[in-house]
C-alpha cells in the first residue's frame, strides 16, 4: 500500500475544486464536500453564544454556515491550499468573519477549555495511525469545556480495515474505546446506510447464508468430467462455482472502490466528562 501523505493529497483535492460551489466539479469521487445549501451539521446540538471548533474543515462549508447563524466557528485543516479554499469559498457566500488556521494533525493550537463544542466530519478515517488519533482525542478533550460535546461522523465498519492508504474503516467499538480512555461518553449515535455500502452487504449476506446452507450438505464422489460436474446432484460442485462467483464479484467490488465489508457513516457525539 502505499504511503498516505495527508497534505499533499487533500491540497490535490482542493486544486480540483472551484470557490463558491462546494463539491468537488470535474472529477468522480465517493466523497462530495457538503453543499453550501444544508443546514449546519450539527445544528441540534449548537447554541447561538456557544464557541465552535470544526477540525479538518475542509472547504469550510460547516464553519461557513455557522458563522452565518451568527455562532463563533473557527476551522483547521491540515492541508493549507484547503484552508485557502474555506476562506475564499465563505467569501464567496458573503461570510467574511469565519477563521480558518492551519493544523499539524494532532496538536490543537487553542488554549484549554476554549471551545463548547468540536466537530468533524469524515476526517477521523483519514488519521490512519492509531496513536496520533488517540492524541486527537487527548487534544480535544483539553480544548474543549467540561461537559462539552466533540460530534463526529466517520465511516464505521464490522471489521476494523485499512482498505485504501489514505481511508482507515473502524469499527463503532474502536471509536467508543478511544473516546472512552480520553474521558468521552458516547451520548447519541445515529447510522446512516448508504446505496453502495448496502448493496455491498446485500452481497455479503447472500454469501454467508449460501455457505452455511452448503456447509450442511454431505459430499459426493469427485466428478469425473465436466458435464457431471455440473449435475445438480453434486451440491459441493455448487458450492465450488459459487466460491469461485464470490471471488470474481469481490475483485470487481475491489476494482470499484466498494469496501468488502458492510460500512455505514455513522454520527456520534461524545461529551466530556466532568
Ligand atoms: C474528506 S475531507 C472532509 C472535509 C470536511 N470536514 C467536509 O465534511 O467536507 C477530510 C479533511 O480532513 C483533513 N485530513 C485528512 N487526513 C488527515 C489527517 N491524517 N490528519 C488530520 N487531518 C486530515 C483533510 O485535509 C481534509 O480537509
Amino acid at each position: 500500500m502505499k504511503d498516505y501523505l495527508p497534505k499533499e493529497h487533500f491540497d490535490a483535492e482542493a486544486e480540483r475544486s472551484s470557490p463558491g460551489e462546494g463539491e468537488n466539479p470535474g472529477k468522480f469521487s465517493f466523497h462530495s464536500f457538503p453543499p453550501w445549501s444544508r443546514c449546519p451539521q450539527w445544528w441540534d446540538f449548537i447554541e447561538k453564544d456557544m464557541k465552535v471548533l470544526d477540525i479538518g474543515s475542509g472547504i469550510g462549508t460547516e464553519v461557513g454556515k455557522l458563522n452565518q447563524r451568527k455562532v463563533f466557528a473557527v476551522g483547521c485543516d491540515v492541508a493549507p491550499k484547503m484552508i485557502e479554499l474555506a476562506k475564499k469559498n465563505c467569501l464567496a457566500h458573503g461570510v467574511d468573519s469565519a477563521k480558518f488556521v492551519l493544523w499539524d494533525g494532532i496538536n490543537l493550537p487553542f488554549q484549554a477549555g476554549s471551545f463548547h463544542r468540536i466537530t468533524t466530519n469524515t476526517v477521523l478515517q483519514h488519521v490512519v495511525d492509531d496513536s496520533k488519533l488517540e492524541n486527537i482525542f487527548s487534544q480535544v478533550n483539553r480544548v474543549l469545556i467540561p461537559g462539552g460535546l466533540f460530534l463526529i461522523s466517520e465511516i464505521v465498519g464490522v471489521k476494523t480495515s485499512h482498505v485504501y492508504s489514505h481511508v482507515k474503516v473502524r469499527t463503532r467499538k474502536d471509536y467508543i474505546y478511544m473516546a472512552g480512555k480520553k474521558g468521552f461518553t458516547l451520548i447519541a449515535n445515529k447510522k446512516q446506510a448508504k446505496l453502495y455500502l448496502s448493496l455491498n452487504y446485500a452481497f455479503c449476506l447472500l454469501r454467508l447464508f449460501s455457505r452455511r446452507w452448503l456447509a450442511g450438505k454431505k459430499d459426493v464422489p469427485g466428478p469425473a468430467t465436466r458435464q457431471q460436474e455440473d449435475k445438480k446432484s453434486n451440491p459441493l460442485a455448487f458450492k465450488r462455482r459459487l466460491d469461485k462467483f464470490c471471488q470474481r464479484i469481490d475483485h470487481v467490488l475491489d476494482k470499484m472502490h466498494f469496501f468488502p465489508l458492510l460500512v455505514t457513516q455513522d454520527s456520534m457525539v461524545f461529551k466530556k466528562e466532568g
